[in-house]
């Protein structure tokens, strides 16, 4: 597949837009410059068309330019973008969501992940008054100081049992680490000991429910409501990360799929079908901190209008028929994994798709995977080199192998890219 005009932009680009990407979690070593989506797909500047299982990392759960959100947000530009005041939309969005997630009494919205994280954490560590946190090694919490650690460490790292707590980037205080303690993903025992000994100092624990920043790792039968009870016993607050989630796993994210309610929760991707607002909720006895201004949320852009339009008619579409088009997208990933794992035994290749329906991740060679460090086992070069193959035939996944579903993709999608993944498979 030539991609020409790409490798021309990049190359153009980089001179003044630093590294060619607006993210260091695009950087690839072939440059892709997007033109446009259209539902399922996406087209590159040289005209080349995928499908898009990437779906922007997350967003488009109802695919490119859904009609009813295209609808709701040119209707609110026409009435204005912002106000600095309190707008309808507020209590119509914060209704749906307390309606649809379990744990959520009271919300407040954030423009991304990384924001509504900080904040959760700000706010446990004001309820319980107790200064650290425990976070699991591997899971992804945004890039925002005090939480961006561990998250794709590398050997020399501690043992097993006992991570070390390790910095992702330069430029990150030496002291970010003192107030985190990283435990390993599925280890009861390891958060047991932790909170026996030092639970009057832990406000709080925080999880991807499935690792999907490292593998699509779920959680042991079991596991997360063995953290519920312990959490409540010790009096520290459980908190679910479901930014990716959130609005995709279920309607009311992990904490419905699993059965297990957090006390705060944080969501986005999903949330808005490609708008940048995210969000953070959960009992009203936390959350009234927050109500009350004992602990502040401020932000200019917060709770914006356009976005929470698109908000209100994407939960909407979501929730609409009781669900019918969650039904439909789990429906849709369940007969594409389970047929990509039928063409993986077949022609003996070395790949699973592990995770969940909606969301899975390809991982290289077949192994059973409970944690961070069963994760580095895997071949990295099986599933990078998997990813430019399926892209040269016109099917775009995360290079980290993970593949989303949306409400856009249709069976002819999932046909074309098990024929494209045959092909691969077949030349290899
Ligand atoms: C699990 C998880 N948490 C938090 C974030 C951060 O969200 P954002 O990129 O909107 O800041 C991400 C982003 O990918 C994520 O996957």
């Amino acid at each position: 597949m030539q991609r020409k005009r790409s490798k021309e932009a990049f190359e153009r680009s980089i001179s003044t837009f630093a590294g060619g990407v607006g993210s260091a979690a695009r950087t690839f070593p072939e440059p892709l410059f997007i033109e446009r989506g259209e539902g399922s797909h996406v087209i590159d500047i040289d005209g080349n068309d995928y499908i898009d299982y990437v779906i922007a990392y997350g967003p488009l759960i109802l695919g490119h330019r859904p009609k009813v959100v295209v609808e709701a947000v040119s209707a609110q530009l026409t009435k204005g973008t912002m106000f600095g005041a309190s707008c309808e939309l507020e209590f119509l969005v914060s209704e749906k969501v307390a309606e649809l997630v379990p744990c959520i009494d009271l919300v407040r919205f954030t423009c991304s992940g990384s924001e509504a994280i900080h904040f959760v954490l700000r706010l446990a560590r004001a309820y319980t008054g107790r200064p650290k946190v425990i976070k699991f090694e591997g899971h992804f919490h945004g890039w925002y100081d005090n939480i961006f650690v561990s998250v794709k460490p590398s050997p020399p790292m501690g043992l097993p049992n006992a991570p070390w707590a390790m910095r992702q980037t330069p430029g990150q205080p030496e002291n970010v680490v003192e107030n985190l303690i990283v435990l390993p993903w599925n280890d009861l025992q390891a958060v047991e000991r932790t909170l026996k000994s030092q639970g009057h100092e832990i406000a709080a624990i925080i999880m991807e429910p499935i690792m999907f920043s490292n593998g699509g790792i779920g959680p042991q039968e079991g596991y997360l409501a063995d953290l519920r009870e312990l959490t409540s016993a010790y009096g520290v607050v459980l908190i679910f990360d479901e930014i990716v989630t959130g609005f995709r796993l279920a309607l009311g994210g992990a904490q419905e799929y699993f059965g297990v309610s957090p006390d705060l929760c944080v969501f986005g991707k999903g949330f808005a079908a490609g708008y940048p607002i995210s969000g953070f909720g959960g009992r009203r006895e936390i959350m009234e901190l927050v109500a009350t201004n004992r602990v502040p949320h401020m932000g200019t852009f917060n709770s914006n209008p356009l976005c929470l339009a698109a908000a209100l008619a994407t939960l909407k579409e979501l929730s609409k028929d009781n669900g019918r088009i969650m039904r439909y997208i789990s429906e849709m990933g369940a007969r594409l994994r389970s047929s990509l794992d039928g063409l993986f035994q077949e022609h003996s290749f070395p790949m699973k798709a592990v995770g969940a329906d909606p969301i899975f991740t390809l991982i290289s060679p077949v192994l059973d995977l409970r944690d961070y460090r069963d994760f580095l086992r895997l071949e990295f070069d099986v599933i990078h080199r998997f990813h430019g193959e399926m892209l040269d035939e016109g099917v775009w996944l995360m290079r980290r192998g993970i593949m989303m579903l949306s409400a856009a993709h249709t069976e002819e999608d999932v046909q074309l890219t098990l024929e494209a993944a045959e092909r691969v498979m077949t030349g290899w």
